[in-house]
């Protein structure tokens, strides 16, 4: 069955359905975009995404391109048309359309909005999780606005393909002081030698994860001790847990940091019970 893409206004099989080669998010990256897992159908940590995306566009002067509730129906729409339950919803939002000029365009354009669906097969990234992934680290070379959710994902896209070809899942960035900051996709995560659940703070350069942010809620309910402080690669291998949370991978044991096992290379009661306690929670708040 062909998906069905949403592209300003219409519905269209994906195959069809384009933006225009002017798009400032094509030409520019002058865009930003949003990912929400999808349970039973239902969007999963719905505030968290419409409250940065908000954020993302107020802090690149780009209008919401219609109210959360017409985006609402939007993003459900699409879900319906490709009869998805379990999967991930993208949605992007670029300046728009204009001649190419670094600058903004002198009369406003209205923002152009694309939403896709894919499909997520529960049992396999299940499966994933119980086995528990690789990482390997990588010098941080990103902007400095991290903090904003936009499509300008070189860095990234390179990282990620630099684990790809050491047979890792995930790449971590390593600043210039020798910390963590965050996965190219994901943020990252340690259960340290004391039992601490540990996380960098999102005064530091990163993406303000809303899976870590529900996640911290979820660790502090189950009565764990969170600290929001940076950890170092020998830190996290000398730890006895590591994990990554995103959308796309929601809580996801790392059993090895560039070759080097974390603890003792098996997956951790602590993440795997996290993993269990976010999916539920998700589930009974999904929209
Ligand atoms: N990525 N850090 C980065 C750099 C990310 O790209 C992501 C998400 C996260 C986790 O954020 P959240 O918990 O809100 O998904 C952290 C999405 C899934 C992606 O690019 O596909």
């Amino acid at each position: 069955m062909s998906r069905i893409a949403y592209v300003n206004g219409r519905f269209a099989p994906k195959m069809q359905a384009v933006v225009h080669i002017e798009d400032r998010g094509y030409q520019l990256a002058d865009a930003v975009y949003e990912v929400w897992a999808l349970f039973d159908g239902k969007l999963a940590d719905p505030e968290g995404h419409f409250a940065r995306l908000e954020r993302s566009l107020s802090e690149l002067r780009i209008p919401m391109p219609m109210s959360r509730a017409a985006l609402t129906t939007v993003l459900r729409e699409t879900v319906r048309r490709n009869r998805i339950r379990e999967g991930l919803v993208y949605l992007q939002v670029s300046r728009g359309v204009a001649r190419r000029d670094h600058a903004f365009p002198a009369t406003p354009v209205p923002p152009a909005v694309v939403v896709t669906v894919s499909r997520v097969d529960r049992a396999a990234t299940e499966a994933r999780a119980a086995a528990g992934v690789s990482v390997v680290t990588t010098p941080e070379n990103r902007w400095g606005r991290c903090d904003i959710k936009t499509v300008g994902l070189l860095p990234n896209a390179l990282a990620k393909q630099k684990a790809r070809e050491a047979g890792a899942a995930e790449a971590w960035f390593v600043d210039d002081l020798g910390f963590v900051t965050e996965g190219a996709s994901s943020n990252a995560w340690i259960v340290d030698g004391d039992g601490v659940l540990r996380t960098r703070d999102t005064n530091a350069n990163i993406l303000r994860g809303v899976t870590r942010l529900s996640l911290l809620d979820v660790a502090r309910e189950a009565g764990l001790k969170v600290e929001e402080r940076p950890f170092t690669p020998d830190e996290a291998v000398a730890a006895k847990e590591a994990f990554i949370t995103g959308a796309g991978t929601l809580v996801l044991p790392v059993v090895a940091i560039d070759g080097r096992n974390v603890g003792d290379g098996k997956v951790g009661p602590v993440a795997m019970r996290l993993r269990r306690l976010y999916i539920e929670r998700a589930k009974a708040t999904a929209i």
